[in-house]
Order: structure tokens, then sequence, then C-alpha cells
């Protein structure tokens, strides 16, 4: 009988990776804290019902993408694709929406979306995410783009980052039939016909280079908003500019959800590969109304947390990692006290049992150490410990008091 494996494109976070993983989340979430979010949690399982209207029919997530079934009580129910209209829908059920003012939350925890797995992309990962509601005013959207940006920061991540709006109610609509008049007649691949009539500005964005290529005329949303959007825009970027962040405007980035209205953003990594996108983002003004509240500000974005980890690991210097063992009986009592005084600074490992030298090392090595240290019969006498630094393979004796 062969074993059970995990399935294809899910991973157990352990380790190391458990580790960053709990240091991301601490510290990503004592910032969304300074910036006045606090922490919700919203169920994993949905209504399908609620991913349709928000996230909406022509995205891949929706069309393509749910871990989807019928539970036992017959009800259509998937596997949250992404964070976002389980908040909402909380918003309104809790009529948030009437009580006015401002809202802002933070979550994290697993995201499913059954896509084709690759390095950068699986199909049970994890957000960090915020989002606020009840601000229209564009200064929100800075703050936004200023707290992810303080996010990478700290975890001294290099990002790029896009930036584009996709208009509103009112511009919206009459660019959109610019569009689809402009893409009558081209040549484009099966997914964006299909595009052309659920969602027709998701076309702008296909990954497939014929698709690009018969794009290449087509016309600019940044062109065709309304003045509202067109103000606002230009005066995130001003706010983006005097706050030293850099950005670049691509008006074909139009998200892979069709909640989005106005500022749309993406941060991207040159040094993860294609899957390069670790945080997305951006305003869905009109989603509370379309989930049955009324109307509402709100922005928004999440961070992919396996991406950032792959980032971290990168940039990590490696942790000084202190090993100690025992070469004789008498020396195991001394390791135990030299061990207990060294975890108040750093990180030790250890066990109880008497090894030969050559153990030790080898022992050291597997586990991660940076530093061993022994002693042995000779040691005791001399009240001495011998350490040896594995990277650079130099050795000293010096005095049980000065370690
Ligand atoms: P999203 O762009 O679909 O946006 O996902 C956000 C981030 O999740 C991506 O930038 C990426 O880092 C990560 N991600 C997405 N799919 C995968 C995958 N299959 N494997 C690994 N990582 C992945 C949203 O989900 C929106 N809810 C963000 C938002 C919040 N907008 C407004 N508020």
């Amino acid at each position: 009988m062969s074993n059970i494996q995990s399935l294809r494109g899910m991973k157990d976070i352990l380790d190391k990776n458990s580790e960053l993983f709990t240091y991301f989340i601490d510290n990503a979430s004592k910032i969304a804290s300074r910036y006045g979010f606090s922490y919700l949690e919203t169920p994993i399982l949905e209504e399908t019902a609620l991913f349709k209207r928000s996230v909406g029919e022509s995205s891949d997530i929706v069309g393509k993408e749910m871990y989807q079934f019928i539970d036992k009580g017959e009800n259509d129910v998937c596997l949250r694709p992404e964070g976002t209209a389980g908040v909402v829908r909380m918003f309104v059920q809790n009529k948030l929406d009437r009580a006015g003012g401002t809202r802002k939350y933070f979550y994290h925890g697993p995201m499913f979306r059954y896509e084709r797995p690759q390095k950068g992309r699986l199909r049970e990962f994890h957000q960090f995410g915020c989002e606020s509601f009840g601000e229209s005013n564009v200064y929100e959207d800075a703050n936004i783009i200023l707290m992810i940006s303080e996010i990478l920061s700290f975890f001294k991540i290099e990002y790029n980052l896009q930036l584009n709006s996709l208009g509103c109610k009112e511009c919206m609509p009459s660019y959109k039939e610019n569009l689809v008049k402009h893409l009558e007649g081209l040549s484009l691949c099966s997914d964006c016909d299909r595009r052309v009539l659920t969602n027709p500005i998701r076309v702008l964005d296909c990954k497939n280079d014929s698709c690009q290529n018969e794009l290449k005329d087509a016309p600019k949303i940044t062109n065709s908003l309304c003045s509202i959007c067109d103000t606002d825009f230009e005066k995130l970027k001003v706010i983006l500019d005097k706050n030293n962040i850099t950005y670049e405007v691509d008006s074909n980035l139009v998200r892979g959800l069709d909640y989005y209205t106005k500022t749309a953003f993406e941060f991207v990594s040159t040094n993860i590969g294609a899957q390069s996108a670790i945080a997305g983002g951006g305003r869905y003004d009109r989603l509370v109304e379309f989930l049955g509240g009324r109307e509402t500000s709100a922005i928004g974005f999440a961070i992919g947390i396996e991406r950032l980890l792959e980032l971290i690991i990168k940039n990590e210097t490696k942790e000084e990692v202190l090993y100690i063992g025992a070469m004789s009986e008498d020396a195991i009592d001394t390791v135990f006290t030299k061990v207990s005084q060294k975890r108040k600074e750093l990180k030790v490992i250890t066990d109880y049992k008497v090894r030969g030298f050559g153990k030790h090392l080898n022992n050291a090595q597997k586990l991660g150490a940076t530093t061993v240290a022994l002693v042995g019969e000779n040691e005791i006498k001399d009240n001495t410990i011998w350490i040896k630094k594995l990277e650079t393979k130099e050795e000293q004796t010096i005095s049980l008091d000065e370690f």
C-alpha cells in the first residue's frame, strides 16, 4: 500500500519556513496595527454565490479555479479563493455599512485556487491582507501603498510598484464600450473571446504574446478617465512622489478580479521567477453595494506569504546557531549550565549524549549549527571549552568563564 501524500500544489509548512511564517505574520500584524487595522477572521468556507458576485464570473478564479462542492445540507459552497469577498460579506452582514465612519481590518490565512501548480503558484497558499472601509479620499490609497512598502522594507524586500486607475462607474462603462469596438475584428485567444463578452478590460492583461501584439493600439484607460478619477490619480502620484515611493504606470494592469474601481496596483519582484506578483490590491468602491450593502468606499490589498518567504530566505544572513556537546560523562553537567546561559543570547542546540569528537561535528552540521563547542575530560580538568566556527574552520580553546 503506498503512503498518502499531500495534494498537488499543497504544502506542509514546517521547520525554517514555519519559523519565518510566524515571524512574518507577527511583524506584518504589528505594522498593520500601527496603521489602525484590527485583526479579523472570516470562515474559510463560504457560499459559492459570494465569489461569483464579487470576484466575478468572468475571472479565471471563479470560472476555472474554485474548490466548489455541494455540502451535506445541499448548499453550494467553496473554499475561499481570496479574502476580500468574505470581509465585505461580514461588513454587510453586521450592518457596518449603515454605521458610518471608517473601519479597517487585517487578516491572514489559507486561500485555495485550483491552478496549475508551478514555482510560486500553489493550490493552497496564504495571504496577509488589509481592507479599509469608508474612506474615499485618495490619501487612503497612498496610505495603503505606504503600508505595503513599509512591510516589504521591514523584510528588506526590493520591489517594483505598478499602478493604474480603472475609472469609476461614470467613466469605466464608456471606456469598455470603446475598447469592445476596438477589439472587434482582432484575432484574440479563446479566453479573450470569452472576456470580451464578460469583462472586456480583462483582455488587456492577457499573458498571450499574440494577444498583446494585437492590442498594441488599444485605447488606454488612463486616457479615458473622468475628471474626478483623473484628478485623484494625478494626486495619488504626487503623494507617492513626495513620499519617495517609485512606481510605474501600467495602463494594462487590470488585475484578475472583477471588483476593482479607480486605483489598482501590484508589487512585483524581479527575484522569484515567473510568478512575480508579491502583493496586489486596489479600490473596490462598488463591492459593498454589489453584495447588498449601502454604497461604501473601500480599498485593500493582499500579500502572498509563500512568495514573500522565498524572498526573505534569499535575503537572509545566516542565523548564528551554537551547538554544545559533551565528550565525557562528567562534562554533561557543565554543558547543561552553559546551554542555559547561552540560550539567553542565541539559538543553542544540544542533547545529553556523550559522543566522540567526529560524531559531534557531523551531528552539528546536520542540525544547521554555525559554531560547535565541545567539553570533554581534558576541558573539565582545565576548566576550558573547545570551539570551532564551521564556516571559517577557525578553532580555539578558551576558558569556560570567558565562553
Ligand atoms: P490577488 O492578486 O489575487 O489579490 O492575490 C494577492 C497575492 O496573493 C498575489 O500577489 C500573490 O502574491 C498571491 N497569490 C495569488 N495566487 C497565488 C497562488 N496560486 N500561489 C501563491 N500565491 C498566490 C487578491 O486576492 C485580492 N483579494 C487582494 C485585495 C484585497 N484587493 C483588495 N483587497
